[in-house]
């Protein structure tokens, strides 16, 4: 398959907002069909690293970046179309975010913007991306009742189905069970692992647990800098820095 694939190359990557540089010179490749932790203490810079990878940042007065993000060797901060790019790197957020739409228009959305007018495409593709965000039989009796009132658990996946019915190459999460209880969270943990056979993951997490369950690379931040980078199941064996072996068992974040 495309084993050791690179996604994503972050070169000497510095962020600020005004003069307060959050991330400094980081150095990383992201490699497909994998899921990538990014870890540490809170404020580190977990968050705007994730958002620089898909220039969620742009709209912020005063944020900057130096050095450089490469998609598949182009540079991202050159591409023209941001949408079209942001298509294929989608993001699902910490809080889930439905629309106030019924669940069915909720995952329809982005194929609509997309042009897919066709009744009966719309209605395979938003089935298709509901069964893959393991979502569709609690909802396929309810496709039409209001979004907002599944359970958190139910909604966050249902943010899932409508990042995946656009097809996109990676899917980017912020803390996606950080409001979810035990049942929800393992439950989007075992479709993360199912969604990286065909999607590139970039998971930010503040449980070490978490990272260690699900991920095959991790990332460990800093106060904005990169402190370790590698393969999860050896860091997490024997990590290279003592700041990461505090990180992991506890003693520091
Ligand atoms: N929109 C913003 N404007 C100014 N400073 C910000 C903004 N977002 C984050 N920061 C600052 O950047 C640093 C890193 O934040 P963030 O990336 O959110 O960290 P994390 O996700 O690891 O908690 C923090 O000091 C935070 O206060
Ligand atoms: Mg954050």
């Amino acid at each position: 398959m495309f084993e050791n694939e690179v996604v994503f190359t972050i070169k000497n990557l510095s962020a600020y907002y005004g003069t307060h540089k959050v991330l400094e010179n980081i150095n990383v490749e992201v490699r497909k069909g994998k899921i990538t932790a990014i870890m540490g203490p809170s404020g580190c810079g977990k968050s705007t690293l994730l958002r620089c990878l898909n220039r969620l940042n742009d709209m912020i007065p005063d944020f900057r970046i130096e050095g450089s993000i490469l998609f598949h060797g182009r540079d991202i901060y050159q591409i023209g179309d941001v949408n079209e790019y942001r298509r294929k790197v989608t993001m699902v957020f910490q809080r889930p975010n439905v629309f106030p739409l019924s669940v069915f228009d909720n995952v329809a959305y982005g194929l609509k913007i997309k042009g897919v007018r066709d009744k009966k495409i719309l209605r395979h593709k938003v089935e298709e991306a509901l069964v893959k965000a393991a979502l569709w039989d609690e909802v396929k009796d309810k496709l039409n009742k209001p979004a907002v009132q599944l359970s958190g658990g139910q909604q966050q996946r249902l943010c899932i189905a409508r990042a995946i019915a656009i097809e996109p190459e990676v899917i980017l999460l912020d803390e996606p069970t950080s409001a979810l209880d035990p049942i929800a969270t393992t439950k989007i943990e075992r479709l993360l692992e199912e969604l990286a056979e065909n999607y590139t993951v970039v998971i930010v997490t503040h449980s070490v647990g978490q990272a260690l369950r699900i991920s095959d690379y991790v990332l460990f931040l800093y106060e904005g800098r990169l402190v370790e980078y590698g393969e999860t199941s050896t860091i997490a064996k024997k990590p290279r820095h003592e700041m990461t072996r505090k990180f992991l068992t506890g003693k520091i974040g």
